[in-house]
């Protein structure tokens, strides 16, 4: 009921504003609460981590961690905070988030603000999960050494998260995604995964990349999973691509999310569940708002899910709505999210 008043109102103002409101509102334990659905279908193991469903939330939503205990009620399986770099930063100058109402979709620049990866570890550690709390690692736009900050947000934050993420495919951070090619991306998971070698404890570490490679590039990260042997993939972040679009805020710069890029994203999932044989998991995230986009990403190879925009435009309570329609189609075509997985992969190359 609130969400439904709210979400209205939400849509009238600065979208960066809105958005502030918004988390306060889950701080404030305003936002809708979903009783934990339980479903043998909808069950994965993620990486050694038991979701009890494959939905997540995706990382830019809650940047700071500042809303832990209200979004572990929403029905998610998982949750991923950050980005994270090793010292705060302010991000891009402002307006710099912008809705595409006529397209479902969101363009953001914001450029990795946060508050930095010692005050988000302090919020990891005071929050007492209920479900997976992964945390998306970032550089520091002045770094003078990208790859290492990496490491270093790891080393500080491992302890107090499930699951780290190497984000190397955000289109704010200039130069960042030139990462992502073979050489690049193997030094950079390798230095990363020998400081999570150095720590008393382990997490799993996932590489997030873009929409917009090639598909032999595609290949080259296959090889670099190959070869690292990094434990996941996460498929994808938001695009540069402005194909098709409808809204006046076509042509602001920034990554665009949402519906439209949710076939190029589950293009790329199925590329590299080919190109990895199916043997390494794969979170598959971009322009889910329904069940059959959610049951769709399974089909084309993903292991587990998240979504961030569509929560935009249909608030919190879709996450239950997905839930049980995924496991109404699951149950009718008498599949699980395992059985399932992959099954379509070969109609999207
Ligand atoms: C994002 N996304 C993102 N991804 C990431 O790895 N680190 C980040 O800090 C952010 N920040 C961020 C901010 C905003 C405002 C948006 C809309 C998105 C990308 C996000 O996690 C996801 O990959 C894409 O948005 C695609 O999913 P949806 O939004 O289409 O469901």
């Amino acid at each position: 009921m609130l969400e439904r008043i709210g979400l209205p109102l939400l849509r009238q103002i600065d979208p960066e504003r809105a958005h502030g409101l918004a988390l306060k509102g889950v701080r404030m334990g305003l936002a809708p609460k979903a009783d934990p659905f339980v479903s043998e279908r909808l069950e994965v193991d993620l990486c050694g981590l038991r979701l009890q469903n494959p939905l997540g939330l995706a990382a830019g939503f809650d940047k700071n961690a500042t809303a832990l205990a209200g979004l572990s009620q929403a029905g998610f399986g998982f949750l991923e905070v950050g980005a994270a770099t090793p010292r705060p930063q302010p991000g891009n100058p402002r307006p710099r988030l912008f809705r595409l109402k006529e397209d479902r979709a969101a363009i953001n620049r914001f450029g990795f603000n946060n508050d930095g990866m010692e005050m988000i570890a302090q919020r990891l550690k005071a929050h007492h999960a209920t479900i997976p709390v992964g945390l998306n690692l970032g550089a520091n736009k002045d770094s003078t050494d990208r790859a290492a900050d990496y490491a270093k947000v790891l080393t500080r934050c491992a302890a107090e998260c499930d699951f780290v993420t190497i984000n190397v495919s955000s289109p704010n951070t200039e130069s960042l995604r030139d990462l992502q090619g073979k050489d690049a991306l193997t030094a950079l998971i390798s230095n990363v995964l020998e400081a999570r070698a150095k720590l008393d404890c382990w997490v799993p570490v996932f590489v997030k990349i873009a929409p917009d490679l090639t598909d032999a590039e595609v290949a080259d990260v296959a090889d670099a999973a190959r070869q690292t042997g990094i434990d996941g993939l996460i498929a994808t972040n938001t695009t540069i691509s402005r194909e098709g679009l409808r809204s006046t805020h076509r042509g602001e710069t920034g990554g665009l999310s949402g519906a439209p890029l949710r076939d190029a994203s589950t293009r790329v999932l199925a590329k590299l569940f080919a190109a990895t044989e199916g043997t390494l998991p794969i979170i598959g995230v971009g322009g889910i708002a329904s069940a059959e986009d959610a049951y769709a990403k399974v089909c084309a190879g993903a292991t587990a899910l998240q979504l961030y925009t569509a929560l935009a435009y249909e608030g919190l309570g879709l996450v239950p709505r997905i839930l049980h329609g995924l496991d109404a189609i699951l149950e009718e075509r008498g599949q699980t999210m395992t059985s399932a997985r992959g099954t379509a992969a070969p109609d999207w190359l």
